[in-house]
């Protein structure tokens, strides 16, 4: 039994992406045979180069968007595939305000050709990238599973609406096995300093640009208030090293194969820490000085987000294992030794 579960085939969606590619690393190292989908909107194929070369193995790869939907039934009759992780989405917060019409277009257009090929194809297990964003700004934290989903973007209409397709499936036929991951604030890199996050244009996030200030790429980092009621008046968000997160989903896939049902997870540390805490950090793994200036609040952002991790705990087996100081010198050695991200050598 456990012999046919690690050699089964897994499709990942958005796999060149930055979450996809640490976790095709872990599937690959588990023993999971793996076929990669992305449309490289937002990634580079290098990221399966180096997977590659890390886990000395090639790794199948279908240049295809989603909404193809003569892509997506070739790529289902090529394979058999056993199980899905579905990554592929756009994902920046303040881009699907501005453009929300490709937001729903991508993100849910995409989901639903992606679900119409599994049903095609006859394949009925998936684990789904969702984000905290879906719970807004919560009534109180930590966050757990049953708390409202109330997204304030977007983007996070995106997520809510995907959990609920996802939901209607599940429940018109039971024999799907559905797991939906609903992550905190993905941080950090693999070890080997080869694979990390790559933002093109200005990163949206913190570490992301925190790291970018660290390698001389930018001159300094706003803080965006520093009066929200939090212990030192910046943001507090639960930061888990994208590891913990890739492992997890190996977790997820692993109880999808094994029965049907639908779960929801976040996954998360159950620990926050504000703004000036990850720069100290960040100062501590880097051994640079990060200059930064407090500037107005962001629009849209809250004061506190962190997860009560627990159900993933008890349905998963699982824990994120790696703490703050790691998640700061594992990026800091990708950005340190990638100073542009992909595109700083070749191979
Ligand atoms: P990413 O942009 O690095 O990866 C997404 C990948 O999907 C990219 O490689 C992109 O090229 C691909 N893609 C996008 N639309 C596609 C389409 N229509 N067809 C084929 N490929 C397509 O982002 P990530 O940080 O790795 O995030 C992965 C998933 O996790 C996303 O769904 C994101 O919304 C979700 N998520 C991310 C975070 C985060 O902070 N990084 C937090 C919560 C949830
Ligand atoms: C963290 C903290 C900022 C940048 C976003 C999405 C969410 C999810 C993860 C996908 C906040 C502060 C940030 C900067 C700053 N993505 N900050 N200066 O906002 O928790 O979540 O990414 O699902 O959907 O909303 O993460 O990294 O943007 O911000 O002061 O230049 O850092 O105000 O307190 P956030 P973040």
């Amino acid at each position: 039994m456990m012999k046919e579960r690690q050699s089964a085939q897994i499709l990942v969606t958005g796999g060149a992406g930055y979450i996809g590619s640490h976790t095709v690393l872990e599937l690959i190292t588990a023993g999971f045979g793996v076929v990669v989908v992305d449309n490289l909107s937002n990634a580079s194929e290098q990221s399966l180069q180096r997977v590659t070369e890390l886990t000395g193995q090639a790794i199948p790869f279908v240049n295809a968007d989603l909404r193809d939907r003569s892509a997506m039934v070739a790529l289902f009759q090529m394979n058999r595939f056993d199980a899905v992780i579905h990554f592929a989405g756009l994902k920046a917060v303040g881009e699907s305000v501005s453009k929300p019409v490709a937001y729903w277009d991508n993100n849910v257009g995409g989901t639903l050709v992606l679900l119409e090929s599994m049903e095609r194809a006859g394949i009925r297990r998936i684990v789904f990238s969702s984000s905290a964003t879906v719970y807004g700004d919560p009534q109180r934290v930590p966050i757990d599973e049953a708390a409202a989903i109330q997204p304030t973007n977007p983007y996070g209409r995106t997520k809510a609406c995907i959990e609920s397709i996802l939901t209607d499936l599940a429940t018109s036929d039971p024999s799907w096995a559905i797991g939906t991951l609903r992550y905190f604030n993905p941080v950090g890199a693999h070890l080997s300093g080869r694979i990390g996050e790559d933002p093109r244009g200005l990163p949206n996030n913190l570490m992301p640009f925190i790291a970018q200030v660290a390698v001389g790429r930018r001159e300094r980092l706003s803080v965006f208030g520093d009066d929200w009621d939090t212990r030192d008046g910046t943001g507090l968000r639960d930061y888990l090293h994208v590891v913990d997160l890739a492992l997890g989903h190996v977790d997820s896939l692993r109880r999808v194969l094994q029965s049907p049902g639908h779960w929801t997870v976040n996954l998360g540390t159950g620990t926050g820490y504000t703004v000036l805490e990850v720069i100290r950090a960040f100062e501590r793994a880097s051994g640079r000085s990060i200059p930064f200036e407090i500037v107005n609040r962001r629009s849209g952002d809250i004061a506190s987000c962190y997860a009560d991790p627990a159900h993933a705990l008890a349905l998963l087996g699982w824990r994120a294992e790696r703490p703050l100081d790691q998640m700061c010198e594992d990026h800091w050695r990708w950005q340190s030794n990638n100073p542009s991200g992909f595109a700083s050598t070749q191979g």
